[in-house]
């Protein structure tokens, strides 16, 4: 009797004990709906919506109907008072402070799977937050699901998107700021306000229609044009711009300083971003402080994110233009694939008009766009999510345990399907998410063989993933035979150098080991290499992908597997209450009961028929 008293004392104080090591940092609740929306410039009388002042409001932009297509994912949350919501596309920003315990309740009301992937945030000890395939089970249709995680040891800028299906396409991102606790200087002035903008190629086809192309084998061919923020071009020219599109405007107080948090959220396109009459001070990327220089346009690859201080010095004399257009192809093809939106000082005195600000002229000459890239540093004095500086961490003190070479290649044909291939393997998604798989001894849902040189046979299709050491540090060159520019991804690495041709071993004398940037997302250009190093430190599975949408969903990536080999509760979180089942596993998955009571107006009978039918029916397959 005693024994057993003590005993599940003892469990008492060890939950005691997790939930007061929680709640010593605030929590930061978050409610996302995620459906589609057809955009439409006047309220239905279907799903009727409220504006913040209650009132009937025309939601989105109308311009999605007319020239960008219809069916879009939107977010919505919860607004205030009962059935009400407020839409938001792109959605909202996450808003939030080193070591919060961020927690996101995501209501799928798609007719497919969804996860959500936090781009860029580290998931200390817990690949179950990631919201990846190959680490997490889909959050079945009509069901809803809770995210919850510590940003910890991160600032900086982000973002967030749907992982699956393409979706991304169809919208569903947002920004993520992570901001400094109070007692952590930054290296500037606290700006006068914060702004994000989220910039990227937009079909006019849906995320479904899209994901069919690519299944027949077939390019995306050309977008239909450059997003901001959501919106569309202002009309900046009458014969490329049709008449009633609506843009984006960012008002500004003249003489303050705005820092602009931008995000390239996009399918494929490199795009160029520029300010008419303005200096862009570059000063963060990808939760790094930089060396903060002026920049008349920046690159910025698809999956990254920069800070920029934007001081409003200029006389008002006009608007100005904000400008994305597209990088390395055909202007007089592609010029109306730009996108274009405002600058508004309170005390301008008239409309931007004239010409664009010109983008770099330099088609077919990637030098250019590449010393810009080695031009960003870190700047390793400005102290980071800790008080220590940035600098503190030498790569030169480092030794890497294991070096992978990396080769990506155009599509290829494998089995009669179009894939797209990384050293030669086209990358599978396990039915079993290969974290649930360890977790539950499920055997032979993937292969740690990925091989540490490009394989040199045919093509192959595998879940072959990388093992990499625990505590270890991986160097990783990226070598591009594409010829297209790729980003690369993966949580937390410190990026070392670029180059063109081939990567060989002497490469690494040009190794920048001094104040090389630390970031989760560097691009590789064509014919050229980039080497990139990876602490290991973090237990879990992580996902090494391409963030070029197309490329990434006909298979480029891996996932790197760092298992402590004497596990504990403390160099990984035990596996979440809610997760999720599926694959071989799906039989441990309990129904969910569906209450979404102030969700949708007078609906709530066929929600709970909805919910009767679920619990009925298996929902669990990844690619639907
Ligand atoms: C996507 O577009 C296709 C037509 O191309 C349409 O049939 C389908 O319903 C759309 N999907 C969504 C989710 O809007
Ligand atoms: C679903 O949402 C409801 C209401 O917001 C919440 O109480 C519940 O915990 C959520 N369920 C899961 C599995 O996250
Ligand atoms: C680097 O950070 C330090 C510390 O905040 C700051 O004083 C310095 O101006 C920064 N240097 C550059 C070049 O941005
Ligand atoms: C983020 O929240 C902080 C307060 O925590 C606020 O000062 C800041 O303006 C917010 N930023 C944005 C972009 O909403
Ligand atoms: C508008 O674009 C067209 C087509 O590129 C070009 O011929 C024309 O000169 C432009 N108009 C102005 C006012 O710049
Ligand atoms: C950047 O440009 C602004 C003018 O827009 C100037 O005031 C500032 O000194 C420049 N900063 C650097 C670091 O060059
Ligand atoms: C304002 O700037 C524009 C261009 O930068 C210039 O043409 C104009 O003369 C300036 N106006 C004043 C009042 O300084
Ligand atoms: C760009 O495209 C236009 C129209 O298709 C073509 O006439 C022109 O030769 C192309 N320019 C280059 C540099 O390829
Ligand atoms: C790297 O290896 C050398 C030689 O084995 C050792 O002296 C050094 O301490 C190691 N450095 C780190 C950071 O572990
Ligand atoms: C994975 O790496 C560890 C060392 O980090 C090694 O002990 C283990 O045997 C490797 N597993 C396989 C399947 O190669
Ligand atoms: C791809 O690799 C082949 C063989 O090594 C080489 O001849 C070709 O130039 C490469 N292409 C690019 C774009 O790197
Ligand atoms: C981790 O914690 C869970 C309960 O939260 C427990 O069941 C498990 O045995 C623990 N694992 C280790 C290795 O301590």
């Amino acid at each position: 009797m005693a024994g057993c008293s003590v005993l599940s004392v003892l469990v008492i104080h060890i939950c005691l004990l997790l939930g007061l090591s929680f709640a010593e940092d605030p929590f930061v609740n978050y409610e996302f709906v995620v459906s589609y929306i057809t955009a439409s410039p006047w309220c239905s009388s279907a799903g009727v919506l409220f504006d913040e002042s209650g009132f009937c409001c025309f939601f989105v932009s109308a311009f999605v109907n007319q020239l960008f297509g219809v069916g879009f994912l939107e977010f919505r949350y919860v607004f205030s008072f009962g059935d009400c919501y407020k839409w938001k596309f792109p959605g909202p920003t996450l808003n939030v402070t080193t070591n919060n315990n961020v927690v996101v309740n995501v209501r799928n009301k798609l007719d497919e799977g969804l996860l959500i992937h936090w781009s860029g945030i580290q998931q200390r000890r817990s690949s179950w937050q990631d919201g990846l395939p190959g680490t997490n089970c889909p959050i079945p249709a009509k069901w809803n699901w809770t995210y919850q995680f510590q940003v910890k040891d991160q600032i900086g800028s982000f973002f967030y998107f749907p992982s699956l299906n393409f979706q991304r396409a169809s919208g569903g991102f947002g920004s993520i700021i992570v901001n400094n606790r109070d007692i952590i200087p930054i290296p500037f002035d606290t700006p006068y306000g914060d702004i994000t903008i989220v910039i990227g190629d937009w079909y006019t086809q849906n995320h479904t229609a899209l994901r069919k192309t690519l299944n027949a084998g077939k390019d995306l061919g050309m977008p239909d044009g450059v997003l901001i923020n959501g919106k569309g071009p202002y009309r900046y020219n009458d014969t490329l711009v049709p008449d009633g599109i609506d843009y984006e405007t960012i008002t500004v107080h003249p003489g303050k300083t705005y820092r602009l948090r931008v995000s390239n959220v996009g399918i494929s396109t490199s795009l160029n971003f520029r300010i008419q009459n303005h200096n862009l001070l570059l000063a963060e990327t990808e939760g790094s402080y930089t060396v903060q220089q002026n920049y008349t346009s920046l690159d910025i690859h698809v999956g990254q994110t920069y800070s920029f201080l934007v001081t409003m010095d200029q006389n008002a004399s006009s608007d100005y233009y904000i400008v994305a257009s597209a990088r390395f192809v055909n202007e007089t093809t592609w010029r109306r694939v730009t996108g274009v939106g405002i600058l508004h000082y309170t005390n301008s005195k008239g409309k931007a008009s004239g010409p664009l600000p010109d983008p770099p002229q330099d088609q077919f000459d990637k030098t250019y766009s590449m010393n810009q890239a080695r031009s960003i540093r870190w700047n390793v004095t400005a102290s980071g999510a800790r008080p220590n500086p940035q600098g503190s961490f030498r790569y030169g003190s480092i030794n890497v345990t294991e070096v992978y070479v990396l080769r990506n290649k155009p599509p290829v044909t494998i089995d009669g399907k179009r894939r797209t291939t990384l050293s030669g393997i086209s990358f599978v998604n396990p039915s079993t998410p290969i974290r649930l798989a360890d977790q539950y001894k499920v055997k032979g849902v993937y292969k740690l063989d990925f091989p540490t040189r490009p394989l040199t046979g045919p093509p192959r299709m595998e879940t072959s993933i990388i093992n990499g050491t625990y505590r270890g540090f991986m160097e990783v060159i990226l070598q591009n035979n594409d010829t297209k520019v790729q980003t690369y991804h993966m949580s937390g690495y410190a990026f070392l150098c670029m180059d063109y041709g081939e990567w060989t071993e002497n490469s690494r004398g040009t190794y920048n080991k001094w104040d090389g940037i630390a970031r989760t997302t560097a691009q590789v250009y064509p014919g050229a290499w980039t080497a990139i190093l990876i602490s290991l430190d973090n237990v879990g599975v992580w996902n090494l992908r391409t963030e070029n949408l197309d490329s990434w969903y006909l298979g480029q990536e891996t996932y790197v597997r760092v298992i402590n080999p004497e596990p504990n509760n403390k160099t990984e979180f035990p596996i979440p209450d809610n997760a999720l089942f599926c694959g071989s596993l799906s039989r441990l998955q309990k129904p969910q009961h569906i209450s979404f009571a102030t969700s949708v107006m007078g609906s709530s009978k066929q929600n709970l028929l909805f919910g009767f039918i679920l619990m009925l029916s298996s929902l669990f397959s990844i690619f639907g």
